[in-house]
C-alpha cells in the first residue's frame, strides 16, 4: 500500500465522490452505460466479469488485481482498454467510474467496500460479505451513509427457481416449518489441500498487499489463491463459503434474518494431513424465531442425506419437505394415514402407520428443474439487477443488509464452534447475551495501517 498516502487517498476519494454524484445522473438513463471497475479477478472475479459482460449497458473501465496475468486476461475479454492497477485505491480515485465489483478474498471485502463507498462508487461485493460480524455492520453503515447502491454476491437471490422455491415455502403450503437442514457434502478426504512448506512468494506477488489487514505471516501457497478458504485469517471455511448461500436462501424462505441461538461441534476428524485450520466435519445448529431448527452439516461425500436425494437445503414442514438442489427444487409430501396411530390389539400388530396402505400424500408432489443452471449463468440475473439498481437507485435483490445478516448467521456458527458454547444472540444489538468473551470475537485486530475507517 505504498504509492498513495492515506491523506492523498482521503482527498481523492472526496473528489471522486463529488464527481460520482454527477455521474449518477449520467447513468440514470436506461441506455447509459454503467462504468465498472473490478477489484480481484481470480476464480470468482472472472465469473462475475463474464456475467457483467453479458449486459449491453456497461463498460469495464478499470481492473485491479495483484496479478498482472489475471488483469491481462480480463482486459482481453472486456475489450477496450480498461486501466490496470495493483492498488485498488488508485482505481477508486478514478472520476470516470460509477461502480466497483469486489471479488477479493473475504478479509479484504470490508476495507475495499467502505473505501469504495467513501469514493462515491456503488458496490457489488462477493459473499461472504465480511470476515466478522462487526465489520459487516460497518460496511452497511458506509453504504447507507454515502447513499450507495449495494449488491452482495449471493447470486441465488436473483435466480428465478430459487425465488420461486422461497415463495413456495412462504406461501405456507408445506405447513408449519420445524426443521431446515443444509449440507456441504464434501470433507476433501483423502488429499485435502496438501501441506506445502512456507517459502518465498512467487515473483511479482506482493504478499504483504495480499495479506492486507490480516496478520503478517510467512508465505504459504495454501494461504493464497482459492485455498485461503481453509484459513481463519482470511475466511470462515465451508460454512461461510457455501453456507452463506444456504443460510441466505433459508432466511428468504422463512422470512427471518437472524437466529436466536447457535451451537456447533466439529473439527478435523478425517483430514489429518493438510495444513488447513477449518473443520472437515461440522454440525452447526441454529434456533430461529418461530421455533425452527436449522442445521449445517459437513461430512464425507458419497451417500445422500436421509431422504435419499442429494439436496443442498431441506425445508421440512408438517405437510411436506422442499428440497433445493443446485439445479432446481422438489416438493415431497408427507404421507398421512386416516388411522395414524392405532393401538395394538391382542392378536394383531399394526403395520408402521407411516406405511399403511391407506396413507395419502397431503400435498401435490412437484419437481422443478432449472434449465442450464450453473454458478456462472446463475450470476447473470444478479449482475443485471445490480445495473438496474445503479440506474434506478433502488435496493438490489441482495442489498448489503441482507448479505450482512446471512453472512452473520454463518459467522456466529463459527463463533459457537470456537467458544464451544450455545450462544444466545440479540440480533437487534448484534451482541451475544450469555457469553461475554464471544462478543470480543465479533471483531478482530487489523494490522496497523489497515484499520477500518470510522463511519
Ligand atoms: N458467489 C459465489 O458463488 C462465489 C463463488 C466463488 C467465490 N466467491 C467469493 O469470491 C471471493 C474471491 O474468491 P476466489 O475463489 O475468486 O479467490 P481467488 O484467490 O481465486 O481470487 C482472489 C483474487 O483477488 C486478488 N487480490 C487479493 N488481494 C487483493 C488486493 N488487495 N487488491 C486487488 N486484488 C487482490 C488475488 O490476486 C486474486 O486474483 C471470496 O470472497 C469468495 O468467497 C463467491
Amino acid at each position: 500500500m505504498s504509492t498513495l498516502t492515506r491523506r492523498d487517498f482521503a482527498k481523492t476519494v472526496a473528489a471522486a465522490g463529488a464527481a460520482t454524484a454527477l455521474s449518477q445522473m449520467r447513468v440514470s438513463g436506461a441506455n447509459e452505460r454503467v462504468r465498472l471497475g473490478f477489484i480481484g479477478l481470480g476464480n470468482r472475479g472472472d465469473q462475475v466479469l463474464d456475467a457483467f459482460l453479458a449486459q449491453p449497458d456497461m463498460q469495464v473501465v478499470a481492473l485491479c488485481d495483484l496479478r498482472t496475468d489475471y488483469m491481462d486476461f480480463a482486459a482481453q475479454k472486456a475489450g477496450g482498454t480498461p486501466k490496470q492497477f495493483k492498488d485498488y485505491r488508485q482505481l477508486l480515485a478514478m472520476k470516470d467510474l460509477d461502480a466497483v465489483v469486489v471479488g477479493t478474498p473475504d478479509h479484504w471485502h470490508a476495507l475495499q467496500t467502505i473505501h469504495a463507498c467513501q469514493a462515491g462508487k456503488d458496490v457489488y461485493c462477493e459473499k461472504p460479505l465480511s470476515l466478522c460480524v462487526a465489520e459487516g455492520r460497518r460496511m452497511v453503515q458506509a453504504v447507507r451513509k454515502h447513499n450507495r447502491v449495494s449488491q452482495v454476491g449471493i447470486h441465488r437471490r436473483s435466480v428465478p427457481f430459487c425465488q420461486e422455491a422461497a415463495e413456495v415455502v412462504r406461501s405456507g403450503v408445506l405447513g408449519k416449518i420445524t426443521v431446515v437442514r443444509a449440507f456441504h457434502i464434501q470433507n476433501e478426504w483423502p488429499k485435502g489441500i496438501g501441506n506445502p512448506p512456507n517459502g518465498n512468494p512467487p515473483a511479482g506477488l506482493d504478499w504483504d498487499a495480499w495479506l492486507g489487514p490480516a496478520p503478517l505471516v510467512p508465505y504459504n501457497p495454501n494461504r493464497t489463491f482459492y485455498r485461503f478458504r481453509w484459513f481463519y485469517d482470511y475466511s470462515g471455511g465451508q460454512v461461510t463459503n457455501f453456507g452463506t448461500h444456504y443460510l441466505d436462501f433459508i432466511h428468504s424462505a422463512l422470512g427471518v434474518d437472524a437466529p436466536r441461538a447457535v451451537t456447533a461441534l466439529g473439527g478435523r476428524y478425517a483430514q489429518m494431513e493438510d495444513n488447513r485450520e477449518v473443520p472437515d466435519s461440522l454440525e452447526i445448529l441454529w434456533q430461529y424465531p418461530g421455533d425452527i431448527l436449522v442445521t449445517f452439516s459437513q461430512f464425507n461425500a458419497n451417500a445422500a442425506p436421509a431422504t435419499g436425494r442429494p439436496a443442498e437445503v431441506e425445508i421440512r414442514g408438517t405437510k411436506g419437505t422442499l428440497l433445493l438442489q443446485g439445479k432446481g427444487y422438489e416438493i415431497v409430501p408427507e404421507m398421512i394415514s386416516n388411522d395414524e396411530f392405532p393401538a395394538r390389539t391382542p392378536l394383531t400388530r399394526p403395520a408402521d402407520s407411516k406405511y399403511r396402505k391407506d396413507a395419502k400424500p397431503v400435498l401435490e408432489p412437484r419437481r422443478v428443474a432449472a434449465q442450464g443452471s450453473s454458478s456462472n449463468s446463475d450470476t447473470v440475473p444478479h449482475a443485471r439487477n445490480f445495473l438496474d439498481c445503479v440506474k434506478s437507485r433502488k435496493a438490489c435483490n441482495c442489498d448489503i443488509e441482507i448479505g450482512h445478516r446471512s453472512t452473520s448467521a454463518t459467522l456466529l456458527g463459527n463463533l459457537a464452534l470456537r467458544t464451544r458454547t450455545l450462544l444466545e444472540w440479540d440480533a437487534a444489538a448484534e451482541r451475544v447475551t450469555n457469553h461475554e468473551p464471544a462478543n470480543k470475537l465479533l471483531s478482530y485486530p487489523y494490522r496497523p495501517g489497515y484499520q477500518l475507517p470510522e463511519i
